[in-house]
C-alpha cells in the first residue's frame, strides 16, 4: 500500500555547516524527520518535518513507565554515489517484535520502509561518502497518553531522524566481564530493543569506565557463568578453528549484524557454532593458546576488535588486532557488500528510491 506522507522541507539547509571529517557519533542530525501519530487504533499525521524538539507533557507515560521502542540502522553510499540501505526489512521486522513485547501498536512494513526510502532520500546530501562513515538512522516509538497509572498507552508518536556518523570505535575495545549487574534475564524484555534495557546498563558500563575498561560483557542472570552479548553489539569468540557466538535465547538482542555475519561465515565455510558459551571455556582457550580473536558485531560499530577481556583477576590480553583474520574479513566484506566492491549475493543492499517531489 502507498501511504500520503505530507513533506514540508526546511528553508535552509543546516548541510554545508557540517564537516564530515569531524562527526562524533549521534551528536549530529539532519535537516528533517519522519513523523506519526497513533491514535484510535491508526497512524495518522504521517509527515516530513524539519528536525526539532517536541512537546510532551510532563505525565506523558513514556516519560514515567518506559513504553519506548527503538532501532538502529545505517544508509550508505556505494562507490558510484547510489544511496543504500543494508536489509532495511530486517529492522522493520525487529521494531515490531519489540512492540509487541511491549504492548505497543506494530507499524505496517510498508510504511515504515516508505517513510524510510522519502525521508533518506530527501537528506541523502547527509550521507558521508567516506567507507565507514555513515548517515545513521533511529527509528523510534514511544507512549503518549498523559496520565499517570502503570497501564497500556492508547497513543503513540513514532519517528525517524537520522544524523551522519564516522566510525564508531576508533580503537580496539577492552571487555570486563560483569559479575555483579545483569542486562537481562530470560524472560525478561532484554530481546526488545527498548529504553529500560539501556537505562539499566549504565551503571555497570560507568563501573568498567572507572576501571579503564570500554565496555562489560553481560552474563547470565542466574550463574554469571554463560556469555550474552556486549553493550550495543553482539558478540564472537576465535577460539581454535572454531568461531562461537551466544545463541539467542530471549535474554539477547537479535542483532542484525551478527546475523548477516552467520551468513557470510556460514557461506564461506567456517566453523561457526551458535550455542551457549561459558566462561570457562573463553579462559581455557586463552590458557592453551587457542584465544585467537573476541570481537562484537553491531550496526554502529559493524565489526569491534576486542584487545583485552577481563574476567576475575586475569586479564586476557588478544593477539595484536592486525593477527584478527576473521574480523578483518568480516568488516571487509560488509564494507565492501555497502560500497558496491563485493557482490552483494545475499540481495541485502537496498538503493534508496527516488520519490520525493518537493
Ligand atoms: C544490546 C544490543 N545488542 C546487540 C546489538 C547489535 O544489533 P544490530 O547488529 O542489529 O545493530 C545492539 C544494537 O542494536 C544492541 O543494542
Amino acid at each position: 500500500m502507498k501511504y500520503n506522507i505530507s513533506t514540508h522541507p526546511v528553508e535552509t539547509s543546516r548541510l554545508s555547516t557540517i564537516d564530515f571529517d569531524n562527526i562524533p557519533f549521534g551528536q549530529t542530525f539532519s535537516d528533517h524527520m519522519f513523523s506519526a501519530d497513533f491514535i484510535n487504533g491508526e497512524w495518522t499525521n504521517l509527515q516530513i518535518v524539519p528536525f526539532g524538539d517536541l512537546a510532551i507533557s510532563p505525565v506523558n507515560l513514556a516519560l514515567h513507565y518506559g513504553q519506548s521502542i527503538f532501532e538502529g540502522m545505517k544508509a550508505t553510499k556505494k562507490l558510484d554515489g547510489t544511496p543504500c540501505f543494508l536489509r532495511p526489512a530486517m529492522h522493520s521486522d525487529r521494531m515490531n517484535a519489540s512492540a509487541e513485547r511491549m504492548c505497543m501498536p506494530t507499524i505496517p512494513e510498508d510504511l515504515f520502509l516508505q517513510a524510510l526510502h522519502e525521508l533518506v532520500d530527501l537528506d541523502k546530501g547527509w550521507i558521508p561518502p567516506a567507507v565507514g562513515s555513515a548517515l545513521y538512522i533511529r527509528p523510534v516509538m514511544f507512549a503518549m497518553d498523559a496520565m499517570l497509572g502503570v497501564k497500556v498507552s492508547k497513543t503513540y508518536k513514532f519517528l525517524i531522524v537520522t544524523g551522519p556518523v564516522g566510525p564508531y570505535y576508533p580503537k580496539p575495545v577492552k571487555l570486563l566481564v560483569e559479575d555483579t549487574y545483569v542486562r537481562a534475564a530470560v524472560g525478561g524484555v532484554g530481546e526488545a530493543k527498548t529504553a529500560g534495557n539501556y537505562a539499566a546498563s549504565l551503571y555497570p558500563a560507568n563501573r568498567a569506565i572507572e576501571q579503564g575498561y570500554d565496555q562489560v560483557m553481560w552474563m547470565d542472570a542466574k550463574e554469571f557463568k554463560y556469555v550474552q552479548e556486549v553493550g550495543t553489539m553482539n558478540i564472537f569468540f576465535v577460539m581454535g578453528n572454531k568461531i562461537v557466538t551466544p545463541a539467542t535465547d530471549g535474554a539477547i538482542l537479535k542483532g542484525i549484524t551478527r546475523n548477516s555475519i552467520l551468513h557470510i561465515l556460514k557461506a564461506k565455510g567456517y566453523d561457526v557454532e551458535e550455542r551457549l558459551v561459558h566462561i570457562d571455556e573463553v579462559v581455557e582457550s586463552y590458557k592453551k593458546g587457542e584465544l585467537k580473536e573476541i570481537f562484537g558485531t553491531g550496526t554502529a560499530a559493524v565489526i569491534a576488535n576486542v584487545s583485552h577481556l577481563k574476567y576475575g583477576d586475569l586479564v586476557m590480553e588478544l593477539p595484536p588486532v592486525s593477527e584478527h583474520k576473521t574480523a578483518i574479513m568480516l568488516k571487509k566484506e560488509i564494507d565492501g557488500i555497502r560500497s558496491g566492491e563485493v557482490e552483494d549475493t545475499f540481495g541485502w543492499i537496498e538503493p534508496v528510491k527516488s520519490v520525493v517531489n518537493v
